[in-house]
């Protein structure tokens, strides 16, 4: 199964001002290509803050949501689990999901790293600074990367594509 982070991000790296901050500042360009990759992939996964800033479930897509009380997202279309990232891979590989984007925040976008689960990222970089902010990432990593890509999506954002280099590769 495929594993992508999909994230927009400042030009000084931060993903949003504050944790239930949402994405009324990225791009036109951005969303589309949000909403593309992740219907390719078909399958969804955000933490509960990211959740909270969207509220219901996005249409064309398995929305899977990490909560440690799943018992309290109750809506319709909406999976709340409190898997942990790799339980959550092998149960999906079970199922012969073929690919999983991974859509935030920082603490989910970490723990996917961290647990060496995550193929490839989408960094969208937006012409904004926050100065201060969530991070992309919450926790310490050691990770490097390969560009596969980069696209101009509009006068001043510009997509990046990389592949994760796992450790066999470095
Ligand atoms: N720019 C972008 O592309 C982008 C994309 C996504 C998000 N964001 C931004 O990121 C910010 C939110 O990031 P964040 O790091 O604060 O929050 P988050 O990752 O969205 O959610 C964190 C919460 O999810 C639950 N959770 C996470 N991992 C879990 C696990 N393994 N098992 C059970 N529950 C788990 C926990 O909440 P419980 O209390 O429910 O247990 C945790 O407090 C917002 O500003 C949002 O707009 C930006």
């Amino acid at each position: 199964m495929r594993v992508f982070i999909i994230a927009a991000i400042t030009a000084d790296g931060f993903i949003g001002r504050h944790s239930l901050h949402g994405s009324d500042w990225t791009s036109r360009e951005d969303k589309k290509l949000f909403v593309r990759l992740t219907k390719e992939a078909g399958v969804m996964v955000m933490g509960s803050h990211t959740f909270a800033t969207i509220n219901r479930a996005l249409p064309g897509r398995r929305n899977i949501v990490l909560t440690s009380r799943p018992d309290v997202i109750q809506i319709e279309g909406v999976e709340a689990t409190n898997d942990a990232p790799a339980e959550l891979v092998a149960r999906l590989e079970k199922e012969s999901t073929a690919a999983l984007a991974v859509c935030g925040g920082a603490s989910v976008y970490a723990q996917f790293m961290e647990a060496g689960l995550v193929d490839e990222l989408y960094l969208t970089v937006e012409p904004l600074l926050f100065g201060k902010g969530v991070p992309l990432f919450s926790g310490e990593l050691d990770a490097k990367l390969t560009l596969l890509d980069t696209e101009q999506i509009n006068d001043n954002s510009i997509l990046l594509h990389y592949a994760v280099q796992h450790d066999r590769e470095r």
